[in-house]
């Protein structure tokens, strides 16, 4: 049983924690509910002993833990698979997941390596290969190999800090199916998610955090979606609004691309892609990572150039840099430097630079402090104040963060990866409403995403994107099951070319 008691903790005037309590007991799966910013993740890390709480004690099975790092809580038992990967970079990915193993006499990597396979294989998970260095990997990838390594040492209690908004549909069910057989041999899991209908899916208890505090402790049979979202948000607040449903009008073409190929090191990466970004309209990509999809957005911001066919962008002197903005997949590692302020993290879009920085290369410190003032509040982001450091926010507070600078920059074309990973529901909607707000001012977006409900909601168009081909979806006409097999690899058109046995 892991037991926290009277747990506080206080980030500078940031009370993350206020007297909470939270047990898990044997054999359970344990879900931990609340909005961003709630205290979820600083509870994670109090509970596997890598944070120490200013007051209050966590037991597992009435002994006090230690408080140390990840080694003494992995000695205890508990294995916990962070909201930001803790692997090391600059190693490949088979030497990260043998490092835990080091109080081995010897470093079997075949035997790591083989044993990591067999788990994602039943996972569903595939794996680059094992001398892949982590820093190439993507964030979905990095957070796969975290549940290998942490399922690896076989822990009494696992802790998932938002594992499943990374997995694609096809990984998801296997994922649950295993957490319940962890569950059957007595083992304690820990599930922090935002898909409220997940966690009542597999869970058998769920603990509900609003601002630090514990709201609501209930069996997951005797609860319900509508009654956790009251919980999660407060009864005094709006219910969010999701994205409006009036149609936008397309306007003109932005971006054509004419049948963009891309080679790299041999492997085609983009096979004669073709699609037009429309001003006023949302395109929507969805296919499982790494199929072209980063690629895709390189091409279309200039950063890479195809190796043949043409694209267009309507405004040829425009500056390219400028008018397409990017919303990376790895938000801290390519979207924001953590260790700058807020305000100094605006002047890493271009075009907020040009108007931030001044003709001679003086930095505009008042006006850039303001305007970041200004986005904090008008997009939420829970911030003490534009100069604290980003990496102080929590993982949704960041994203909300990078998507309001990027829409304060009021680019032409927005190309935008995950927006909503790691956002609460109403945190969610409240972005894609934007999103939308900002497509019908004529925006044109490109939203690649793995999250099928999501580009069903928001999008005027939809491809599927598996081994750098695209194939248009009918909207309307194919269902999710069918477009999960397409982002699977089964493509109309190639089932019609199959030779007949
Ligand atoms: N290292 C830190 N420094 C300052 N503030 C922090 C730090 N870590 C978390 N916080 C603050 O504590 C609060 C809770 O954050 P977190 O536990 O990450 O929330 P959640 O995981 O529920 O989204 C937030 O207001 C966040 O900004
Ligand atoms: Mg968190």
């Amino acid at each position: 049983m892991l037991a926290a008691k009277s747990i506080t903790k206080q980030f500078g005037r940031i009370r993350a924690l206020a007297g909470v309590d939270f047990v898990a007991s044997r054999g359970e799966i344990h879900a931990l509910l609340g909005e961003n910013g709630a205290g979820k993740s600083t509870l994670i890390r109090i509970l596997t002993g890598i944070l120490r709480p200013d007051s209050g004690q966590v037991t597992l099975n009435r002994i006090p833990l230690q408080v140390g790092s990840a080694a003494t809580a992995l000695r205890r038992g508990i294995a916990a698979v962070y909201q930001t990967p803790m692997l090391f970079e600059r190693m490949t990915w088979e030497e990260n997941l043998a490092l835990g193993r080091l109080n081995q006499r010897r470093l079997d990597f075949v035997q790591v390596t083989a044993e990591a396979q067999a788990v994602a294989a039943d996972l569903g998970f595939t794996l680059p290969p094992p001398r892949t260095l982590v820093e190439e990997l993507s964030v979905p990838e990095r957070v796969r190999l975290e549940i290998l390594r942490a399922l690896r040492s076989h822990p009494q209690v696992l802790i998932l800090d938002e594992p499943t908004s990374i997995l694609s549909p096809t990984e998801l069910q296997p994922f649950l199916a295993l957490l319940c057989r962890l569950r059957s041999q007595g083992r304690t899991v820990v599930l922090v998610t935002h898909k409220l209908a997940e966690a009542l899916a597999v869970a058998d208890h769920v603990t509900i955090l609003r601002a630090g505090k514990v709201v609501g402790e209930t069996a997951a049979c005797h609860t319900n979606e509508a009654e956790l979202a009251r919980l999660m948000m407060g009864e005094d607040r709006p219910r969010p609004s999701s994205a409006p449903t009036e149609r936008r009008q397309p306007g003109k073409p932005v971006v054509q691309l004419h049948q963009i190929t891309v080679r790299s090191a041999d492997r085609l990466v983009l096979d004669r892609v073709s699609l037009t970004l429309h001003s006023g309209a949302i395109v929507g990509i969805a296919g499982v990572e790494r199929n072209g999809q980063e690629e895709l957005v390189e091409v279309i911001a200039g950063v890479r150039s195809a190796s043949s066919g043409s694209i267009v962008v309507a405004d040829p002197n425009c500056d390219r840099r400028e008018a397409i903005a990017i919303v990376p997949q790895d938000r801290d590692g390519d979207g924001l430097i953590l260790e700058l302020s807020l305000w100094e993290n605006l002047l890493l879009a271009p075009r907020l630079r040009r108007r931030l920085v001044s003709r001679h290369g003086w930095i505009r410190r008042a006006s850039a402090i303001q305007l970041c003032e200004e986005i904090i509040s008008l997009f939420n982001v829970r911030a003490y104040s534009a100069k604290v450091p980003v990496g102080s926010l929590s993982g949704g507070n960041r994203q909300r963060f990078l998507i309001a600078r990027t829409l304060a920059a009021t680019p032409a074309v927005i190309a935008a990866c995950d927006i909503s990973r790691g956002l609460d529901f109403s945190a969610a909607a409240e972005l894609r409403a934007r999103l939308c707000e900002y497509a019908r001012r004529g925006g044109a977006v490109l939203l690649i995403s793995a999250d099928l409900e999501e580009l069903f909601e928001l999008c005027d168009r939809l491809y599927v994107i598996n081994r750098g081909r695209v194939a248009e979806v009918r909207l309307g006409q194919q269902n999710m099951a069918e477009i999960g097999l397409m982002m699977a690899g089964h493509f109309a058109d190639e089932t019609e070319s199959r030779p007949e046995k």
